[in-house]
């Protein structure tokens, strides 16, 4: 990549499809992969390939699919492609930004989202040995459907023939147009502006950027990727698809890391999750976005976890969810049936039984017993509860926040907290145990009798 990085680069991405066959309220690139947008997906991997301006097509009223793009690029521009007249008219939305002089070009489509870095990069290093158009090709199981590549003498793509235009012997090759390409800047809008709607579609389509090229004296050059790299989305059978082919390369990069995985095909692993070395990972878990568990750390069967930070060594689970903003430090331990939500849970503390810990902090070393709840939310705002090191909350007991439980305090079972507890002090806060001794003997003979009679 050092070559290409000092090229300039633009990359347009064309997302202004209706995706109808998704059934589906949620234009179709907002759909997750791997707990990601696919439009996400494909942003990200552009940035990765060097592309430092980003223009991303969208179809009219699409101002979600606009805001998600900025959410991930706030750099990038949003073009509007009115009328859906083919792809290069689709990439000539973006004419203001092609304009504007680049070295390389990439045109990628947000519904082909595994499409990773390194491919973008490798399209770039065809322009940078000396190609106008370098196109992604694969080889399909099924080429039906595709565009073919045509080789050329000299090994390079000579054109790219839609299935819909293709003569029988044509239709033979397999070797098909994955619809990702780099062009060169610099001739980029004047090939696109050459391509005219002469074919069965009556489309212009990007694709005719090739044999234009050629015919220009030009150079092209294609990259081939796996199948299932290049895999786009129409329905929800492909999005599942691509979901498989996304959590098979997540499992395999955690267990290549020095994860395990005690069954790997029941894990599910968000895009960008960090899984450490030594980690063990019990069947049926869920690392959702923005989880990092750290070295040597245990995630037992059927715990559920989002945007949490797991320490080293720390446990969690079985059955445990950790929401957002929650962060365990070094040997923590957070048990079964037990929430833990923006709270930092201090090193070795331990929350191990049916318990909520919200807006909270958790000393080192406390001990949070079976059944506590932080009481973090009257119905309007929210509010804080903190716990000190060496703490000891008893079972069962409510810390009504904003509250303070002192370094080394002491809290009854069944306690309800709403006053702040000294550090070291023994905070009781439950109705006075009463005892009337022989009264249950008492009763019982009242009860016996009752029935005799
Ligand atoms: C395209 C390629 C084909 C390739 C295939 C791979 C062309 C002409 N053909 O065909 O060679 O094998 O992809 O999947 O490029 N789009 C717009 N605006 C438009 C048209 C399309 O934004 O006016 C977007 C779509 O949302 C989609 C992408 O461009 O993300 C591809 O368009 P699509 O119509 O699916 O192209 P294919 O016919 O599949
Ligand atoms: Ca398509």
């Amino acid at each position: 990549m050092s070559v290409s990085t000092k090229r300039r680069c633009l990359a347009v991405l064309l997302a202004a499809g209706e995706g109808k066959r998704m059934r589906s309220a949620t234009p179709k690139v907002l759909h997750k992969v791997a707990g990601r947008s696919m439009l996400a997906h494909a942003l990200t991997a552009l940035a990765g390939a060097g592309a430092e301006s980003i223009a991303v097509v969208v179809g009219p009223g699409a101002g979600d699919v606009a805001a998600e793009a900025l959410r991930i690029a706030p750099q990038a521009e949003i073009f509007t492609q009115t009328e859906r007249l083919g792809t290069a008219h689709a990439v000539l939305a973006a004419r203001t930004a092609l304009a504007r002089g680049y070295d390389d070009i990439l045109v990628a489509f947000a519904d082909t989202p595994l499409v990773t870095a390194e491919t973008f990069a490798a399209l770039r290093a065809g322009l940078a040995g000396g190609a106008a158009v370098t196109v992604l090709a694969f080889e399909p199981e099924n080429p039906a459907g595709y565009g073919r590549v045509l080789l050329g003498p000299d090994g390079g793509p000579d054109a790219i023939r839609e299935e819909k235009d293709a003569s029988p012997a044509e239709k033979a090759i397999r070797l098909s147009n994955a619809g990702v390409m780099a062009l060169d800047g610099h001739i980029a809008l004047a090939l696109l502006d050459a391509i005219e709607p002469n074919n069965a579609q009556k489309e212009y389509y990007l694709t005719d950027a090739v044999a234009l090229a050629r015919s220009r004296g030009a150079r092209t050059a294609h990259r081939v990727a796996p199948e299932a790299e290049v895999m786009g989305v129409n329905d929800r059978v492909q999005l599942a698809a691509c979901e498989a082919r996304a959590q098979a390369a997540a499992r395999r990069t955690a267990m290549l890391g020095g994860a395990t995985l005690q069954a790997p095909e029941t894990v599910f692993i968000a895009a960008g999750a960090k899984i450490g070395q030594d980690v063990t990972i019990e069947p049926n878990v869920v690392i959702g976005p923005g989880c990092e568990i750290a070295d040597g750390a245990t995630i037992h069967a059927f715990s559920h976890l989002e945007g949490a930070y797991v320490g080293p060594g720390a446990n969690v689970g079985p059955f445990a969810r950790l929401r957002p903003g929650a962060r365990l430090e070094k040997k923590a331990k957070v048990g079964n049936f037990v929430e833990i939500k923006k709270s930092h849970i201090g090193a070795g503390a331990k929350v191990s039984h049916l318990t909520y810990i919200g807006d909270a902090t958790v000393g080192a070393e406390a001990n949070i017993g079976a059944g506590v709840v932080t009481c973090n939310y009257d119905g309007f705002d929210k509010f804080q509860t903190v716990i000190g090191d060496n703490a000891f909350v008893g079972t069962n007991s409510s810390l009504v926040a904003p509250v303070k439980i002192g370094e080394g305090a002491f809290v009854g079972s069944g306690s309800v907290i709403t006053r702040d507890v000294a550090p070291d002090a023994l905070a009781l806060g439950r109705g006075q145990q009463v005892e009337k001794p022989g009264w249950a003997k008492a009763f019982r003979a009242k009860k016996t009798k009752k029935k005799g009679d």
